[in-house]
């Protein structure tokens, strides 16, 4: 690939091709749970500073993050019934990016135009699944789908964050390169374990497959058939920056064109005993992903992924790369991307978007193993299935889950809780 594709796939401005691609997609950008806590956060998405808050009637917003008027840091201001006031005079700003009121000005000079021309980046927000979504892009904006799994009852749910300093790009390639799970997460994980091998069953094929909401991609190991689910079904990349595997959603939302926000959310379905189950607030923690050396954590798998993605560079560079027949699915979503740039370019609108209401209400996902998340276990059997088993012993996916949400989960599965610490580092 040359330079000038690779910058195409990577930049995230406003006003490139791929960042106004990505404009037309609500993303999620946090947990409305950290807002409940602190209803002010300073955020960057795409390149832009902006502010996240919920006023004090509830209402969401994401606003440029200096005022309009001398460009104070509105992320030090404090909000009200409608908006956010700015701290240093008070100037108070509505979710619409409208100037409400500017205290000296309206006292003094109230017939003045200035608070009409005042206007600041307003972007909307929506709350689903405890997740808070933004659309950064232009007038009508698309539906927000709900997935099929934001529907699920009788689950805990968890929103899990970090902050990776390289591009969102190699971030989602990951999403679609099945063959490194056998050695990112399998094999490696024996190693740091201290032992030696056997190493885990070998990929031997692999399909990939485009449909309205992205890819599926699908593998054969060693010692499975044509029956596995994971040929059947396997995995989802979800356009245009998400990955789906039944039990979980990820999404790398671009922070800028050399940081990323991994954002997660997901779902575990307690014990039939522990029925009816109702979590009044998400969880929303932010994982460490260096150690106090400096070094990279990898333990858990989300951080391995990590690993590769800030050990191709800042920013990868695609001229130096030698793909082979294992990278057939990430030269698909390259092409796709391209094709989507032009259609953006051309004034129509990507794939996956969304437009009708009634379709939005509910999109289904293929998924391989549905059962894991609709339909309860005895408690008996749930902490002796291979998936269950392992989530009531810890937390494999992301290093540093609070002991407060190890807690609440332990609790909705009724299971003990064991005192243990979920911060300590382990091999997954
Ligand atoms: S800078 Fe915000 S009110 Fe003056
Ligand atoms: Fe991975």
């Amino acid at each position: 690939m040359d330079k000038a594709r690779n910058e195409m796939l990577t930049r995230v401005g406003r006003g490139t091709p791929m960042g106004d691609l990505l404009r037309r997609y609500w993303h999620p950008i946090g947990g409305a749970s950290e807002l409940a806590d602190n209803p002010i956060k300073a955020v960057r998405l795409m390149g832009e500073d902006l502010v996240l808050y919920q006023d004090l009637s509830g209402q969401y917003g994401l606003l440029g993050r200096h005022c309009p008027h001398r460009r104070a840091d509105l992320s030090y201001g404090f909000v009200e019934k409608a908006g956010i006031r700015c701290n240093y005079h008070g100037w108070l700003m509505d979710e619409r990016g409208g100037c409400v009121e500017q205290p000296f000005e309206d006292t003094f000079n109230p017939a003045s135009p200035l608070r009409k021309k005042c206007t600041s980046p307003a972007y909307p927000v929506r709350e689903m699944a405890g997740l808070l979504w933004a659309y950064m892009g232009p007038e009508p904006a698309p539906e927000l789908p709900v997935w099929e799994p934001f529907t699920w009852s009788n689950g805990f749910k968890e929103i899990v964050a970090c902050e990776v300093p390289c591009n969102w790009f190699q971030c989602q390639e990951n999403s679609i390169d099945p063959v490194h799970f056998e050695w990112m997460h399998d094999n490696w994980s024996l190693r740091q374990r201290g032992e030696t091998g056997p190493y885990a069953a070998r990929h031997l094929r692999l399909g990939f497959d485009e449909f309205e909401y992205g890819f599926q991609y699908r593998r054969i190991r060693e010692g499975a058939t044509e029956q596995d689910p994971l040929w059947t079904v396997g995995r989802v990349t979800l356009w245009p920056n998400g990955f789906f595997l039944g039990s979980h959603f990820e999404w790398r939302i671009p922070i800028d064109d050399e940081n990323t926000l991994n954002i997660c959310w997901f779902f575990t379905r307690v014990p039939k005993e522990s029925e009816p189950y109702v979590q009044n607030r998400v969880p929303t923690w932010y994982g460490p992903i260096k150690d106090t050396n400096g070094r990279w954590i990898s333990s858990h798998i989300i951080n391995q992924d990590v690993i590769a993605w800030v050990g191709q560079g800042t920013i990868a560079d695609r001229s130096q790369e030698l793909l082979g027949s294992s990278d057939r699915g990430i030269a698909m979503i390259r092409n796709r991307f391209f094709q989507d740039m032009d259609a953006v370019a051309q004034g129509r609108d990507p794939k996956g978007i969304v437009r009708d209401p009634e379709k939005a209400k509910l999109v289904k996902l293929p998924i391989a193993t549905p059962k894991t998340f609709t339909e309860s276990l005895p408690r008996e059997q749930w902490q002796k299935d291979p998936y269950f088993g392992r989530r009531a012993q810890r937390f494999p996916w992301q290093a540093g889950q609070p002991s407060e949400v190890w807690n609440e989960f332990a609790n909705a599965m009724g299971i003990d809780p064991g005192g243990r610490d979920p911060s300590e580092l382990r091999v997954y």
